[in-house]
């Protein structure tokens, strides 16, 4: 239901400013009395709720259509606010707190009881970020609460990078938008589990593996995360997220395999979207070409993921392919974002 006055409060990001700005004091009191209002971090914009309320958390579910065993990351201002939270903080954990925050990496602690439950989604632990953004930090700081915030876009649309996308999903859902302009990193913070001896990357994102271990040394990574990579299944599986309006597969393969996959659905009459490095650029036989930037600066292809997902309209094309990137530095947040937004549809040359 789209029933309710959506504020669009614009934010200029200018660290002095931003702490006393009116839009921002205006929106901490949303959260302080239990709305919901976006913000944008420096991976994608977030849907914030006081994660000590029910009556908040259940107001971000509801805005986004999410299923509601699904736990929520809490966002902080300041690395001592953790302890607020949490039974224990791990050595492994100091570090990379030390190491990466402020910034894109969410840490899983077990939790001393004192968030909503359906933060948690009834589970023993809790996931912590404190973002890199000064808008979210002043939004938090003026709250003066722990913020609850998935990602702002409706369940299975891919992540916001700008207010437009954001507005575009949730419009008349939500009590307002914090409008601080596109975020940097692009793709959602990379989450480690630190809630037990085997730290464990659950989620792929904007901290790299590679980094993570020139901090705390070898790190596995959550097994499920590769199963997906499993030969082709078909589409509207259950891992369809960051979907876009045409099914896309996810071609593995030369260039030329790439064009025969689209000179294929060409023959069969269909209108084919390409989401594609600069280095193919008019190079495809296909009816809308996406660029997302050149193949050797992964943090531009990240940056422009999301929004190049959502820039295929209704109705203009059929079918989408999309290249595949190599999994190292950031290739691995992209590739598993991929593979979601292709529901696991791997086609491979042999
Ligand atoms: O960059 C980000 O992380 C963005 C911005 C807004 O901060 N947030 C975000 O939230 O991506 P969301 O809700 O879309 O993703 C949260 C991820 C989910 O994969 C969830 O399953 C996992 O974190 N998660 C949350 N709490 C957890 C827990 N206690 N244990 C394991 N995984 C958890
Ligand atoms: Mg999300």
């Amino acid at each position: 239901m789209r029933n309710q006055q959506t504020k669009q409060w614009v934010v200029d990001n200018d660290v002095d400013s931003v702490l006393t700005s009116t839009e921002i004091l205006e929106a901490a009191q949303q959260i302080i009395h239990n709305h919901v209002v976006a913000f944008p971090t420096e991976t994608v914009y977030g849907l914030g709720g006081n994660a000590k309320s029910d009556e908040a958390i259940t107001r971000i579910f509801a805005a986004k259509g999410r299923p509601s065993d699904n736990p929520l990351i809490v966002h902080i201002a300041t690395k001592d606010q953790v302890e607020k939270y949490v039974e224990q903080i791990p050595a492994k954990a100091r570090q990379l707190m030390d190491a990466f925050w402020p910034g894109p990496l969410t840490i899983v602690f077990r939790h001393n009881h004192t968030l909503s439950t359906k933060v948690t989604a009834g589970l023993p632990t809790v996931a912590i970020r404190m973002p890199d953004h000064p808008v979210a930090l002043a939004l938090i700081h003026a709250a003066d609460l722990p913020i609850a915030a998935p990602s702002a876009n409706r369940s299975g649309r891919p992540s916001p990078t700008t207010a437009a996308h954001v507005n575009d999903d949730l419009n008349g859902r939500i009590a307002g938008i914090l409008d601080g302009g596109p975020t940097g990193v692009g793709v959602e913070s990379t989450v480690v589990d630190c809630s037990s001896e085997d730290v464990m990357i659950l989620r792929p994102g904007g901290a790299t593996k590679e980094a993570i271990e020139r901090v705390i040394g070898e790190i596995t990574v959550d097994p499920a995360l590769t199963q997906l990579d499993e030969a082709p299944r078909s589409p509207g599986m259950k891992y369809t997220h960051y979907a876009p309006t045409a099914p896309l597969t996810l071609v593995d393969g030369d260039f030329r395999y790439f064009c025969e996959k689209i000179n294929d659905a060409r023959a069969e009459g269909k209108k084919v979207g390409a989401l594609i490095t600069d280095e193919y650029r008019g190079e495809t036989n296909a009816t809308k070409e996406v660029l997302l930037g050149s193949v050797n600066n992964l943090s531009t292809v990240a940056k422009q993921l999301y929004p190049s997902l959502r820039s295929f309209a209704e109705d203009e094309v059929d079918v989408i392919f999309a290249q595949v990137f190599p999994e190292t530095e950031l290739g691995s947040a992209i590739m598993n974002r991929l593979r979601k937004a292709a529901g696991g549809t791997v086609v491979r040359q042999r």
